[in-house]
C-alpha cells in the first residue's frame, strides 16, 4: 500500500489555475507593500448593484432558505432564466431545461462530465479560457486544440474545425465574446459553425456567460437560435458572475435538453447539492432585473478597451487586435521574446510576464495559460487610472528591450 501514488493520476494531473495563480502573487505583492497593478483577475471591479444585495439580505432572514432545496435549483430561479433566456438571446426553454450550478465553472464540468465518455473528443479553439482542457480531462475526455492567432482576429474557421474533426469528436466547445481574446463571432459565422455541427452529429457546447459585453459593431447571437435544429444536442453556459458583477455570489446555469438535464442534475445531487439559496435569491434579483448595471459597466469597459488597444498597439513589438466583447486584451509580444531587457532575455511570454511582473510591478497573465505562449492577456477590468499607470509601466519597461 505504501508505495501507491498519495494523489490519483486524475486529479494529479489538474494544474493550478493560472489565471488565479497570476492574480493571487499580485495581491500577495500588494499586501507586502508593493505598488503592483493586477491586470490578472476575470472580474468586473464593480460593486453588486443594491437591489441584489437587498434581496439576498431578505433571504438571510427567511427561513425558507435556511434548508435545503431542490438540488437543480429553486423553481422561481429556474423559471427566471428561462424567460431571461428568451428576452436575451431569443432561445425559448421551459424551467426542466435549466440546472442552476455552483457559477459557470460547475456547468462547464457538469456538461462534460455527463455527455463524455473515456476517448471521447472535444474541439477547442486556442487561445482558450485555461479551465476548459482541465474540465474535458476530468470528466475523461480529450481536448482537441484548433489554433488561431492575430491575423484572424482568433477567429476560427469551419475549415479549421473540419481538419480537427474525427471518428471519436463528439463535442465542439464555442465560446462568444471569448475569453482571452475578446474575439466575437457574427450571427452569420455562428449559424456557419452550427450547421457545420449539426451535419456531423456533434454536441455544442456555447459559453455565453459574456453575452452582454459586446462593443461597437459587433453583436451576440447564440448558437441554438442560429441553428434551431441543433437544440437538441446544445447546452448553453451561463451565469450572473459577469453580467451583474456578482463572481464571488457562485451562480451559473446549464440549458440543454431535459434528459442531459436530468442527468447533470442526479450529478449535482450527489456533489454538492442546491447552490447557497442566499445566492439563488441574489440572482433571482438579478436576472429578474433590467440590465441597466450592465450598460453602465459596459461603458466604461468600452473606454477602456479602446485606451488599453491603442497603447499597447503603441509600444513596438506589441501587436494587438482590438477585441469585440468580453474584458479582455490579448497582444502578442513575439517580437519582443528574445530581446535583452535588464540584462534578462526572456525567451517565453511566462518568463516574460516575470520580468513585468519584477521590474514594472504589473501583473499579467501569460499565453501559456491560455494554450498559445507569446501573448499576454491584460483584463481590462481596472480603474482608467490604474489601467494607463499599468500600460505605461510595461511599455517603458519595454522600450529598453534590445
Ligand atoms: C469564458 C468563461 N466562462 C465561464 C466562466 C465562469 O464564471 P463563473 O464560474 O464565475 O460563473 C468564466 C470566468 O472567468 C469565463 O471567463
Amino acid at each position: 500500500m505504501t508505495d501507491r501514488p498519495r494523489i490519483s493520476a486524475r486529479i494529479g494531473g489538474i494544474s493550478e489555475s493560472a489565471t488565479l495563480a497570476v492574480d493571487a502573487k499580485a495581491k500577495a505583492l500588494k499586501a507586502a507593500g508593493h505598488p503592483v497593478i493586477g491586470f490578472g483577475a476575470g472580474e468586473p471591479d464593480f460593486p453588486t448593484p443594491d437591489y441584489i444585495v437587498e434581496a439576498a439580505v431578505a433571504a438571510c432572514r427567511d427561513s425558507r432558505f435556511h434548508r435545503y432545496t431542490p438540488a437543480g435549483g429553486l423553481p422561481e430561479l429556474k423559471e427566471a432564466i428561462a424567460a431571461k433566456t428568451l428576452r436575451d438571446s431569443g432561445y425559448r426553454v421551459e424551467p426542466n431545461q435549466v440546472l442552476v450550478t455552483n457559477g459557470g465553472k460547475q456547468a462547464i464540468y457538469e456538461a462534460f462530465a455527463t455527455l463524455l465518455d473515456p476517448g471521447d473528443e472535444v474541439i477547442v479553439i486556442a487561445p482558450y479560457w485555461t479551465t476548459y482542457p482541465e474540465s474535458i480531462r476530468l470528466a475523461g475526455g480529450t481536448p482537441v486544440y484548433v489554433v488561431t492567432d492575430e491575423s484572424t482576429g482568433y477567429l476560427a474557421t469551419v475549415e479549421q474545425l473540419e481538419a480537427a474533426r474525427t471518428d471519436r469528436t463528439k463535442v465542439l466547445l464555442f465560446v462568444s465574446p471569448s475569453n482571452p481574446t475578446g474575439a466575437v463571432y457574427s450571427p452569420e459565422q455562428v449559424r456557419e459553425i452550427g450547421r457545420w455541427a449539426l451535419e456531423h452529429n456533434l454536441w455544442v457546447l456555447t459559453d455565453e456567460i459574456y453575452e452582454h459585453l459586446v462593443y461597437g459593431d459587433a453583436r451576440f447571437s447564440s448558437m441554438p437560435v442560429e441553428v434551431p435544429e441543433l437544440a437538441d444536442r446544445t447546452v448553453v453556459v451561463n451565469g450572473v458572475a459577469k453580467t451583474y458583477a456578482m463572481t464571488g455570489w457562485r451562480v451559473g446555469w446549464l440549458i440543454g435538453p431535459v434528459d442531459v438535464v436530468k442527468a447533470a442534475t442526479n450529478l449535482q445531487s450527489h456533489a454538492t447539492s442546491n447552490v447557497a439559496n442566499v445566492s439563488q435569491a441574489a440572482a433571482l434579483a438579478a436576472v429578474s432585473g433590467d440590465l441597466s448595471a450592465v450598460e453602465e459597466m459596459k461603458q466604461a469597459f468600452d473606454r477602456r478597451r479602446q485606451t488599453i488597444v491603442r497603447m499597447l498597439n503603441e509600444i513596438p513589438g506589441v501587436v494587438c487586435p482590438e477585441p469585440q466583447g468580453a474584458f479582455y486584451a490579448y497582444p502578442s509580444v513575439k517580437e519582443i521574446l528574445g530581446k535583452e531587457i535588464r540584462g534578462q532575455r526572456p525567451q517565453t511570454s511566462s518568463e516574460l510576464a516575470s520580468l513585468i511582473l519584477e521590474h514594472a510591478k504589473v501583473a499579467v497573465v501569460p499565453g501559456e495559460a491560455f494554450g498559445t505562449p507569446g501573448y499576454l492577456r491584460l483584463s481590462y477590468a481596472l480603474s482608467d487610472a490604474d489601467l494607463v499607470e499599468g500600460v505605461s509601466r510595461i511599455a517603458k519597461l519595454l522600450s529598453e528591450a534590445h
